[in-house]
């Protein structure tokens, strides 16, 4: 296993559901990289889950903190970075995201509802009447922005978090920067 020394942060987008946060500790640890989550962090600087920031400031609110946390990682070293399923959804962001390594984890609106279940943790979801047809709506706004912010493309649907990892590495490894 051996990666080419430009290789040394990678992101991770995709819808909710996509498995970015199981594969990302899986990936960093094979890598013995650090694993950050976006999401995480945006909860740490606000001290508020991510309903709480939706509710009282709103999705703009949540986009501004989400922004803020995806510039910062800029410059770091080794890490595998969680983005948020709507990382894609400012120019801004895709803009930062498309000189760096950017994984999508691609899955059916089907197989994202499967997984996902009932998820009152996800704003954009726990009011909705029907998460199936609420992720494709999703899905069919953000797939383009999905598809060219990241050079790699991996099915994350039906495959177990260790598979896509080692898909992930394969790719990974005939990266070159
Ligand atoms: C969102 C996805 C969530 C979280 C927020 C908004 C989205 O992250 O950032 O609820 O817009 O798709 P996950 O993709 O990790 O669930």
């Amino acid at each position: 296993m051996k990666l080419h020394a430009g290789v040394n942060m990678v992101y991770l987008i995709g819808l909710m559901g996509a498995g970015k946060s199981t594969v990302g500790k899986i990936l960093a640890r094979v890598l013995k990289w650090e694993f950050i989550d976006l999401d995480h962090k945006i909860e740490v600087l606000t001290g508020k889950d991510i309903p709480k920031i939706f509710d009282e400031e709103g999705e703009e609110g949540f986009r501004n903190h989400e922004t803020k946390v995806l510039k910062e990682t800029a410059g770091l070293n080794k890490k595998i970075i969680a983005c948020g399923g709507g990382i894609v959804t400012r120019p801004d962001n895709i803009e930062f995201l498309t000189s760096e390594i950017v994984v999508w984890l691609n899955l059916t609106p089907a197989e994202a509802a499967a997984r996902l279940g009932y998820s009152p943790d996800r704003p954009l979801l726990s009011g909705c009447k029907d998460t199936l047809v609420e992720l494709n709506e999703i899905l069919t706004e953000r797939r383009e922005a999905y598809a060219k912010t990241a050079e790699i493309h991996i099915d994350s649907g039906d495959q177990s978090p260790e598979i896509i990892t080692g898909n992930i590495m394969i790719a990974l490894e005939r990266q070159r920067v």
